[in-house]
């Protein structure tokens, strides 16, 4: 089976890469990504020799070098994580988000359409569901889409591309919709790392508003797990939530942060609430457990001590991301193959 993976240098994707490699030994793997700022080429490097496995650094949103990859490997699946995926970024300049994560979807759903894949699975986000309260019960696969955010608009748009492209081109597009995921090579803008990090050099830890907005978090390996059991055995043309039903507000997450690294309580600092800032996600899960057999196998207990450790261990990782020095890894990589990267 031959894959072509999308934004596999992120957070989500070089899991998803290692995962993929470690548990399919008859899969191989292209992994298509620009490197942009959340691209990090050493989230791989344990892998990046590996025969069953190809970088491509490169633009999804580029229709000839998509054209020309679909052409040359014969891809059975692709599994789509490439996208700008930063909701404060996306308040900030929402442009880049509308590039890749919708006209970006809509080139490689062209590309399918053309020369054919036995799936093609688009990694997407509760946040496309829009905000819960309190007592709401969790969103379906059926629940409508609301998005809040730019990011969740763009998100939501290519949700509706693939619906569309499925209904009218028989593209066999997958959607899964995971809640916020937390694991090693996260990149440290996002809450937990940020906050571990933050806590290692003894820095403010911003909160936004009350600090009781709720996030359902679910262990990056269980979704990787998840959609490669999706690439599989998904059904075209269904949806799949996949969270680990470990609801928490943010403060409770930032406070057992500091437990685990035994730092004070002090160092919260509460700040300007985010703009339209969703107050609850929460997932209904039962149909990808009844219909794939998936259920999560980390705890959100478990799952946060092995990622403390993890930042405790891969120092050398975060503090290259905070002070900028990882982008020499993608400027080794600029021009070769004389792909257009921007
Ligand atoms: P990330 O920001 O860590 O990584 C995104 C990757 O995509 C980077 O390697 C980046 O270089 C690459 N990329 C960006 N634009 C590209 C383009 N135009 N062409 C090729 N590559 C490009 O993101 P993540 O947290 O790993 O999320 C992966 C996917 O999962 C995204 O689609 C996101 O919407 C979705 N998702 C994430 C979460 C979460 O909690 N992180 C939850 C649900 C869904
Ligand atoms: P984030 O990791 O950005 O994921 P998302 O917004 O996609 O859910 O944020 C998770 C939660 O943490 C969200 O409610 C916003 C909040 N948050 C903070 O309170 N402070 C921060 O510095 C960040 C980045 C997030």
């Amino acid at each position: 089976m031959r894959l072509l993976v999308t934004g596999g240098a992120g957070f989500i994707g070089s899991n998803f890469v290692r995962f993929a490699l470690a548990n399919h030994p008859d899969w191989e793997i292209v992994n298509l990504d620009k490197l942009t700022y959340a691209g990090n080429l050493a989230n791989l490097t344990d892998v990046a020799h590996h025969p069953r496995y190809a970088f491509v650094r490169g633009d999804i949103a580029d229709r000839d070098l998509v054209a020309r990859l679909f052409q040359e490997h014969r891809f059975d699946a692709v599994v789509n994580f490439a996208a700008e995926s930063h909701v404060d970024r996306s308040i900030l300049d929402a442009a880049p988000f509308i590039e890749t994560n919708v006209k970006g979807v809509q080139v490689l759903l062209e590309a399918a359409r053309e020369l054919g894949v036995r799936k093609f699975v688009q990694v997407s986000t509760d946040e496309v569901y829009g905000s819960l309260g309190p007592d709401d019960p969790p969103f379906t696969e059926e629940s409508p889409l609301r998005p809040n955010s730019p990011y969740a608009a763009s998100k939501a748009a290519a949700d509706l591309l693939c619906r569309a492209y499925h209904r009218t081109h028989g593209v066999p597009v997958i959607i899964t919709r995971s809640s916020n995921n937390y694991g090693p090579y996260q990149f440290p803008e996002k809450l937990i790392p940020l906050m571990i990090t933050n806590a290692l050099e003894d820095k403010p830890l911003p909160v936004y508003g009350d600090g009781r907005n709720v996030r359902d978090w679910l262990y990056v390996e269980d979704n990787c797990r998840a959609i490669a059991l999706v690439v599989a055995k998904g059904t075209p043309g269904e949806v799949y939530n996949i969270g680990a039903g470990e609801e928490r507000e943010n403060i409770e997450v930032v406070r057992a942060i500091l437990r685990l690294l035994g730092k004070p309580d002090s160092l919260i600092t509460f700040v300007q609430d985010r703009p339209g800032h969703d107050r609850r996600y929460a997932l209904d899960t039962a149909k990808i457990r009844r219909e794939i057999g998936w259920e999560p196998s980390v705890s959100f207990a478990e799952g946060l001590e092995r990622t403390v450790r993890w930042y405790l261990a891969n120092r050398p990782w975060w503090e290259e991301v905070k002070s900028g020095a990882y982008r020499r890894y993608a400027d080794e990589w600029y021009g070769r193959l004389g792909l257009p990267v921007g």
